[in-house]
C-alpha cells in the first residue's frame, strides 16, 4: 500500500505532459484534497481559474502579451521574435491544463502572509493528491504574475487579488529522477 509518506518522497515536478486531458471529476477531487489545507480563521483563501481546451487561448494570449510588455520577448514582429513566440505558444498549448491560483489581497502584512501561506499549503496538498491520481503538476511563479495588465487580461482586479502560483497540469510524459534532499540535520538546530 502506498502511503502519504511514500507520496511525499516520490512526487516530482513534471515538465512534460501527455496531450490527454485529466477528467474534470479527478481535477475536482484533487482540488478538494487541496482544500483540506489549514488556513487561519478557516478563511480557505484559495481561488482557482482552470484553463483547458480553447480556454487556454485566452490565458496564453495574455501571457504572450505580458512577456512582450515586460521585455521577456522583444516587442516587435521580426521573424525571429514571431518564431520564438510561436514556439512558446505551442509549448504552453501542449500542456493540458493551467490553473491560476489566487487569493484576495490583504492590506495587513500579517494577514497577507497568513493567506499566502495557506494558499501554498493548498497547492502542495493538490500536488500530493494529484500524484496519487497519477497526475503531474508543475508549480510555477513567473514574471507575468506581477504584471497588473496581465491580471486585467484574465479578468482579475490587481488591486484586489494576488496570484500565488500558476500550475501546469496533466498526465506525466516523463517523470524526472529523484532529487533527494539536504539531510535535515544540516537545517535543524535543537535548542535545549
Ligand atoms: C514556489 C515555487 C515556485 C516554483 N516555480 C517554478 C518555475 O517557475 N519553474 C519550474 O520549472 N519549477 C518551479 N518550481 C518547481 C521546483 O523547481 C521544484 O519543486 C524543485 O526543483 C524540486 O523538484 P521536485 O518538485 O521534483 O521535488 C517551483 C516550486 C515552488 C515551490
Amino acid at each position: 500500500m502506498i502511503t502519504l509518506l511514500d507520496t511525499i518522497k516520490a512526487r516530482r515536478s513534471i515538465h512534460s505532459f501527455h496531450e490527454k486531458e485529466v477528467e474534470i471529476d479527478i481535477l475536482k477531487e484533487i482540488f478538494t484534497y487541496g482544500s483540506y489545507a489549514p488556513s487561519h480563521y478557516m478563511k480557505e483563501p484559495w481561488e482557482i481559474k482552470l484553463y483547458q481546451g480553447e480556454g487556454k487561448d485566452l490565458l496564453i494570449d495574455a501571457i504572450m502579451k505580458s512577456y512582450q510588455r515586460i521585455g521577456m520577448i522583444p516587442n516587435n514582429q521580426e521573424p525571429k521574435t514571431v518564431k520564438m513566440m510561436d514556439s512558446m505558444r505551442s509549448f504552453l498549448l501542449a500542456i493540458p491544463h493551467h490553473a491560476v491560483i489566487y487569493f484576495e489581497r490583504e492590506e495587513d502584512p500579517v494577514r497577507y502572509e497568513e493567506e499566502y501561506a495557506a494558499v501554498c499549503a493548498f497547492v502542495q496538498n493538490c500536488q500530493l493528491a494529484a500524484w496519487e491520481y497519477g497526475v503531474g503538476m508543475l508549480w510555477t511563479i513567473t514574471p507575468y504574475m506581477h504584471d497588473s495588465t496581465f491580471y486585467k487580461d484574465i479578468g482579475l482586479d490587481p488591486e484586489d487579488k494576488k496570484i500565488a502560483a500558476v500550475m501546469q497540469i496533466g498526465y506525466p510524459k516523463k517523470i524526472p529522477s529523484a532529487k533527494g534532499r539536504t539531510p535535515i540535520d544540516e537545517k535543524l538546530e535543537i535548542i535545549k
